[in-house]
């Protein structure tokens, strides 16, 4: 049971392998990709529950496949983790042809693709995400970074890996607040732009969480399709691939406002940051009042938070909010940009938003 999906990028194209158990094809999946010394860049968490096994199946399709363990989490996504990771694929020797793995969240990902693109001015990788969030969204369409000083991803680059490996039954040992944030990135291909697909996720979206593997394999390579298409039509977000962004403006003013802490972890800062954008919607007229409760509806029942006060500790207020809005990169000529709905699956992006209905949003949501 696995769906093929291929990324239309013309001479950078390539596919992504969608199924549960895929990890045991790994071998022969990167074996024509591979050569000489392939470093597989895992951090310690998933490098004690999955790193043995891909090392003993690429082992077995005959790739030298050498491990690199780096620190869980978003410490590892700065210089300091650069520095690191460079020297121990310097040390390893890689060669400018071959390949580096990355395995594991979009932490690894982001480092893995970053570190890929710069090193010797690019060497090719492949990701083995092991996340939900870095199976529909990080592993897919190329962008990697690190974090700076001044802000989340801020140096970065456009690297495409060469091919993407999705085992949804990696999914089974992760943490399930983990897992439910990875499910707000799956919500938001249906509210950005497939009613359907909203549909199906309110009727098995539990099933799969719960951990049925064709429904999971059926979300996970829908979303990764949504995506593909998306990055497919504009790869160096110049328009369209901004919808992808839909709860991320309101997210990571959130993120910031708790200081990036465990109070709210991303895929948390995105499901509210997706609900307060319906209700903006909302307000401005946009979009009708039923379809922003009904997707609120499905957050609450999944069990993702809905609402700023979902978020456990004091409150931030709207001005401190919107101060962080301003930071984020998603600000051009002074003006903030949105993702707002004219009704599930509508989504579209506008400069044009009045800071007062903003303000009144981040007061009351
Ligand atoms: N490049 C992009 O387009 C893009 C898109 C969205 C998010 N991101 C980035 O992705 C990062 C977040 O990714 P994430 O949510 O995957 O976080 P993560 O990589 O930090 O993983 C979350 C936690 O789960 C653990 N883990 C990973 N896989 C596991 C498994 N199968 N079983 C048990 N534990 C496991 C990790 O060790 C970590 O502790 C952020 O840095 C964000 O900026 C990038």
């Amino acid at each position: 049971m696995s769906e093929l999906i291929s990324v239309g990028l013309g001479d950078r194209a390539y596919d992504i392998h969608v199924g549960a158990g895929l990890l045991a094809r790994a071998g022969e999946l990167l074996a024509p990709v591979a050569r000489g010394i392939v470093p597989v860049v895992t951090d310690a968490h998933v490098a004690d529950i999955h790193l043995p096994a891909l090392l003993d199946v690429l082992g077995d399709a005959g790739i030298d496949a050498r491990p690199i363990i780096m620190a869980p989490g978003e410490v590892s996504k700065s210089f300091a983790g650069l520095e690191k990771l460079s020297g121990e694929l310097l040390d390893l020797e890689i060669d400018r042809k071959g390949l580096i793995i990355a395995l594991g969240g979009g932490v690894i990902g982001d480092l893995t693709g970053f570190a890929a693109g710069v090193l010797k001015r690019g060497v090719a990788f492949a990701q083995i995400p092991t996340t939900l969030l870095s199976q529909v969204d990080s592993s897919v369409g190329g962008k990697t970074a690190i974090n700076a000083k001044q802000g989340k991803n801020l140096v970065g680059l456009f690297h495409q890996p060469k091919i993407v490996i999705a085992d949804t039954a990696l999914l089974s040992t992760l943490p399930r607040r983990e897992l439910l944030a990875g499910y707000a990135e799956v919500v938001k291909y249906g509210a950005l732009g497939d009613a359907d697909f909203f549909e199906w996720l309110e009727v098995n979206a539990a099933k799969a969480l719960a951990g049925d593997e064709p429904a999971m394999v059926k979300a996970v390579a829908h979303s990764c399709r949504m995506k593909a298409d998306i990055v497919a039509r504009d790869e160096r977000e110049t328009g369209d691939r901004a919808l992808l962004n839909l709860g991320h403006t309101f997210g990571h003013a959130l993120e910031a406002a708790t200081g990036f802490s465990d109070r709210l972890i991303h895929g948390e800062g995105v499901a509210i940051g997706m609900a307060l954008a319906f209700r903006l919607s909302v307000k401005l007229g946009l979009c009708p009042g039923p379809d922003a409760e009904r997707f609120t509806r499905h957050l609450k029942a999944i069990g993702l938070p809905a609402a700023i006060a979902d978020i456990p500790g004091s409150r931030a207020s709207a001005d401190e909010l919107v101060g962080h809005m301003a930071h984020d990169k998603k600000v051009t000529d002074g003006k903030l940009t949105f993702i707002l709905l004219r009704g599930l699956g509508q989504a579209f992006v506008t400069r044009d938003v009045p800071l007062d209905a903003v303000k009144s949003v981040l007061t009351d949501g």
